[in-house]
């Protein structure tokens, strides 16, 4: 990939406590929601993800009112994809959230949570008919990314004898100016059907026997610090809404208009929420008047902005190199395996080390993992203290896309994770031994 993040090395070297989440307490060491993260190493091992209930609650808290107060109607689908961890799930089907899913596996794990039927929607640029047939007996939304799904949703829906209630995703064709990666708007992009097809997926739809239109989709992207891709996002697809209205005589009940808010990691200038419903919402609701549309449920898809910063990653340093031509090498015992993302520089992560919280000198030290690939870097040139043998990491703010894609490169079994309630850590996800390493695997 040719391009990076560009980072403000100053603000992301600077750890700025968040009362009553991550602060430092007496000992000098790094504690999250009121529990030390050293005692946490101790009782539960390294690598170790640490969950807090409380921030879980609180960011989907924060979106929902965000949100409501533009449009009363709005829902929060949490995407599934950034942490399917059970634990969150269930929290936040507690809460109130509706679910995104993009997999038979994903709609499975709504399913086991509770979430009703008609609170999920299917998305995906990839459906296998297992999980259409599924989504359409659990009533749930399915939006259809082409021309051939529809064929296929319709022939399931046939079969199970059961209308799908489906949606089209559109591509309005916007760039969010994100890292490439993360752009799923762009005219070369695989997800949905061109803005310019649209009216023609839809007619094709409304002849569909076994389907019912019930909604649109769009996801433009991920990681969008920058508010404005959205108005015109929201803006071009309530044009087509219109449309719809106006020359197929089409009315939705659900306007999807996707996920993306970016992480506020704390060396980032992330809008607030109000400045995201804005952007989103006002065109929805100026474009219904002036198309004279019916109310509807409008529906954002948020995942890396309610999960990501609930979780700090411990680390333990087991080997640290000082070269003589002055580079510095910290290894600690998970990288790419547990963090993938960081060391392909997709996100960045602020890194502390909780058991010297209080030293002031400071020196420059690459962080890598214990992977046998040279790209195994969690992060280049952070101001840390003298680390040593023992000394243990937090990679901040790690909750989104980190525990989804774990991986077993070079057998290191999979981590544990915590999930910290009123102040008491429990297990809600146990350390892998050894023998997990060859699971399903036969030995011939
Ligand atoms: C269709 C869809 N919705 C929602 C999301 C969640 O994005 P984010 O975690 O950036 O909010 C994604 C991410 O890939 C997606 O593809």
């Amino acid at each position: 990939m040719s391009e990076e993040i560009i980072i403000d090395e100053a603000r992301l070297n600077q750890f700025v406590p968040e009362p009553g989440y991550v602060e430092v307490n007496q000992k000098g060491h790094l504690q999250v929601d009121g529990v030390d993260c050293m005692d946490l190493r101790n009782q539960f091992g390294s690598p170790l993800y640490v969950m807090s209930e409380r921030r879980i609650r609180e960011n989907y808290r924060n979106l929902v009112k965000a949100f409501t107060a533009v449009y009363s109607r709005a829902k929060v689908a949490y995407a599934y994809k950034a942490n399917p961890i059970l634990a969150a799930l269930r929290i936040l089907n507690e809460e109130g959230a509706t679910a995104e899913v993009i997999s038979t596996g994903e709609l499975f794990l709504a399913r086991i949570v509770g979430v009703k039927g008609g609170n999920i929607v299917l998305n995906g640029c990839y459906k296998d008919r297992k999980g259409i047939r599924l989504a359409i007996r659990m009533g749930a939304v399915i939006n259809v990314d082409s021309f051939h799904e529809l064929d296929m949703v319709d022939e399931e829906a046939s079969r199970v004898g059961i209308p799908a209630r489906i949606g089209i995703r559109i591509n309005p064709i916007v760039r969010t100016g994100t890292l490439s990666v993360w752009e799923t708007a762009l005219d070369e992009s695989k997800f949905g059907i061109r803005l310019e097809k649209g009216l023609e997926a839809y007619k094709k739809a409304k002849n569909l026997k076994n389907v019912e239109i019930v909604g649109i989709h769009t996801h433009i992207g991920s990681q969008i610090e920058n508010t404005d891709p959205y108005r015109v996002a929201s803006t071009r697809i309530m044009n087509f809404v219109g449309d719809l209205k106006e020359k197929l005589d089409i009315d939705l009940e659900m306007v999807d208009l996707g996920g993306g808010i970016a992480i506020p990691f704390k060396y980032i200038d992330r809008a607030p929420l109000e400045e995201y419903a804005h952007a989103i919402l006002d065109p929805f609701v100026q474009k219904k008047e002036e198309h004279g549309l019916g109310d509807c449920d409008v529906v954002i898809e948020p995942g890396g902005s309610i999960i990501g910063t609930s979780t700090i990653l411990l680390v333990t340093v087991g080997t640290v190199k000082r070269e003589e031509s002055g580079k510095k090498w910290a290894l600690v015992d998970g990288g790419a395996n547990i963090n993938l993302r960081a060391t392909q520089g997709w996100y960045v992560y602020q890194s502390v080390c909780c058991n010297k919280m209080k030293e002031t000198k400071k020196e420059v030290i690459n962080v890598a993992g214990p992977l046998c690939y040279a790209g195994d870097v969690l992060g280049y040139n952070r101001e840390l203290p003298y680390l040593e043998e023992g000394d243990v990491l937090a990679f901040l703010d790690c909750g989104a896309y980190t525990m989804a894609i774990l991986n077993r490169y070079n057998s290191y079994p999979f981590p544990a994770a915590v999930l910290i309630k009123d102040g008491v850590p429990r297990i809600i996800k146990r350390r892998e031994a050894m023998t997990d390493l060859f699971m399903g695997e036969e030995l011939i």
